[in-house]
This record gives C-alpha cells, structure tokens and sequence, in this order.
C-alpha cells in the first residue's frame, strides 16, 4: 500500500498515540501562540478552535518572526515543525527567544530539537519517517495534549479516543468501510475538476482548510477553501460569469457539522441554490460523532481519502512534494 493511504487509514492510531503521550515538564500559559507552517501549522487551527470551545485564547501563526502584540501579551509559543528545520518556525523561535518567552517545542528533531536542548525548552518528539502532512494526528494530538499540560485546555483524551473510534468504523478493516465509500463517489464528482471546498466557522472550516491542503500536494491539483457566512459576501458573486469554464470544472464540497449555527445551515441550503448551477458538481459530508475532536476526524479522515482517490485516477503519486523541496532548497542556497 502506497505510505500515503497507509498513514491516512492510520489517523486513527496517530490520535491513540497522543492520547497515550507522555509530556515533559511543562510551563504553564494563558493565552498560547502556535507557530508552525502547512502540515505543521494546521495543528495551530485545531489547537485554536479548542481553545476558542474551551473560553481560552490560542491563536496561530503562519510566518516569520512573532506578531507584534507578542512582546506585550507574552504569549505561550508552542513550535510546531515536524522536520524541524523550517525555517519561517525557526525565526519564530529566535524572536521568542529574544523576548525570553515561556516556549514549547515540537518535531521529529532537526534544528528545532537542537535549539530547544540548547535554551533548555522542553522538546516533544514526534515519530520520524512520514510526510508532515501524514503526520496530523501526531502533530495536532501533541499540540493540544501540550496545551492540556500548560492548563490551557481540558483533558484531550476522550476526545482523542472518540476520534479514533469514529475513524475505526468510517473506514472499516482495510479501508473499505463507508467514510472510504463515500470518499470514493466524492472523487468520481471531482474527476477533472478543481476542488473548491467550502466549510463554515469552526471545525468545518478547519477542515476545509485540511481539504484544500490535501488537494494541492497529494493531488497535485489546484483547490481552493472558502468560509460561510463571509463567502455569501463575495464569492457567491464570483461564479456566473464564465460557465462555460465553471460548469465543467468546479467541483464544490460543502463540510457540513449538524450542530452548525442555523443562519449557516440556511446559508449553506440557499448557496447552493444560488451557485450551485453555475458549478459541474456540488457534494456534502457531514461530520460524526459527539467531540470536536471526533468530527473534526471524521471530516479530515474522509477529505484526506478523497485526496488519494482524486491522485490515483489521475494517475499521480500521492507521496512526494517536489515543487516544495525545490523551493526550501533554493531557499536555502539564498
Ligand atoms: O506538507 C508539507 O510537506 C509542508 O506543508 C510542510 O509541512 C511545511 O513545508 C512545513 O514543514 P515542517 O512540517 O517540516 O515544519
């Protein structure tokens, strides 16, 4: 089996894992500051819209350096790099340092783990040999396991262990239950289209963000993510001047949560009649389970198997990530 679908089938154990870990001596925080790019900094969305459930603050951040309101706020920084050595992390690391800022750290190892040895910030270590984005259950099982040890969120393990569970039965012994089924129609729906998935406030929108990620490095493909209510403000505008192009290439998904405020759900109903005949195919999923952590699962689970299913008809290899080696490695000889 491809390592891609192989990770993807074993979400569920990567959040089992994080329920089990064991956590060094933590500092405690307030408001907390996740720091992380692409399959890294996603843990930084889900981290924050538990701490948003749970009355706390924990914002993420995706660049160089620390926002400003850093040296003021003093935030928690929890460092997330899988590999350790992205360098955007990096640099926040060195601007949290420079401030003298209460920090986590979290990687495989690299320059992160040296940095965190060195400074004497406590480092969790994240099994090595995947892809970051393979890696999800780990990273964001970890992040908010750590913002658990800091005070900031609630006992993570029930909603870890739902999670794994819901995953067990979407997709079934080998990856033939359900959640693989459905993924599967979905990916008929998109043949030769463009992804464009569409989540609401909360976990479906972090999800949504998951999709459209996975799209682009599994796939190889163009996707795009957009946010009820505000793309009702915009986008909903954007799709009737060329149908010849989007009827036959724009595929929407709608990431549905049955808790979903009801303005949003109207929204989500009334959208699709609006735009819904200016696109080549509109399909839902509709998250499972009782926890956050349980429908966020289920949602990313099914999104990152309708990845897979859209990269093999298309005949592409889910695993490697070319333009983003390329791209570090100029980088680096910069
Ligand atoms: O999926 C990927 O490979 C990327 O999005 C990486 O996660 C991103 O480049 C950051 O690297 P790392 O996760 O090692 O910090």
């Amino acid at each position: 089996m491809n390592p891609m679908w192989e990770a993807a089938l074993g979400l569920g154990d990567q959040l089992r894992w994080a329920a089990q870990l064991r956590l060094p001596q933590l500092p405690s925080g307030d408001r907390v500051l996740v720091t992380g790019m692409g399959g890294s900094g996603i843990s930084g969305d889900i981290a924050g819209l538990l701490a948003a459930e749970s009355g706390r603050l924990a914002l993420v951040h995706k660049s160089y350096g620390l926002p400003g309101w850093a040296a003021r706020e003093r935030p928690l920084v929890v460092a997330v790099s899988y590999s350790g050595n992205t360098e955007e992390t990096l640099s926040a690391v060195a601007a949290a340092q420079e401030l003298r800022l209460s920090m986590v750290a979290i990687s495989t190892g690299g320059k992160l783990a040296d940095t965190a040895q060195q400074g004497g910030v406590p480092h969790v270590g994240i099994p090595s040999g995947l892809q970051p984005r393979a890696a999800l259950g780990y990273l964001a099982g970890a992040v908010c396991r750590v913002l658990e040890g800091a005070g900031v969120l609630p006992n993570q393990a029930p909603g870890l262990e739902e999670a794994a569970l819901v995953l067990d039965s979407l997709f079934g012994k080998e990856g033939k239950g359900p959640g693989a089924q459905l993924a599967d129609d979905l990916a008929e729906g998109l043949v030769g289209r463009i992804p464009v998935i569409y989540g609401g406030p909360g976990l479906t929108g972090v999800a949504a963000l998951r999709w459209k990620t996975q799209f682009n490095e599994n796939a190889k493909r163009a996707a795009y993510a957009s946010w009820l209510p505000e793309l009702d403000h915009n986008e909903l505008v954007g799709w009737a001047s060329i149908p010849e192009l989007t009827r036959r290439l724009i595929g929407i998904v709608e990431l549905r949560d049955h808790t979903e405020h009801p303005r949003v759900a109207k929204r989500f109903e009334l959208t699709r009649q609006i735009a819904g005949g200016d696109v080549a195919f509109v399909g839902n999923v509709w998250a499972q389970g009782e926890t956050t952590w349980a429908k966020l699962a289920s949602l990313i689970g099914i999104g990152d198997l309708v990845s897979l299913f859209v990269a093999a008809q298309a005949g592409v290899d889910p695993l490697p990530v070319a333009p983003i080696e390329m791209l570090k490695q100029r980088l680096a000889e910069e």
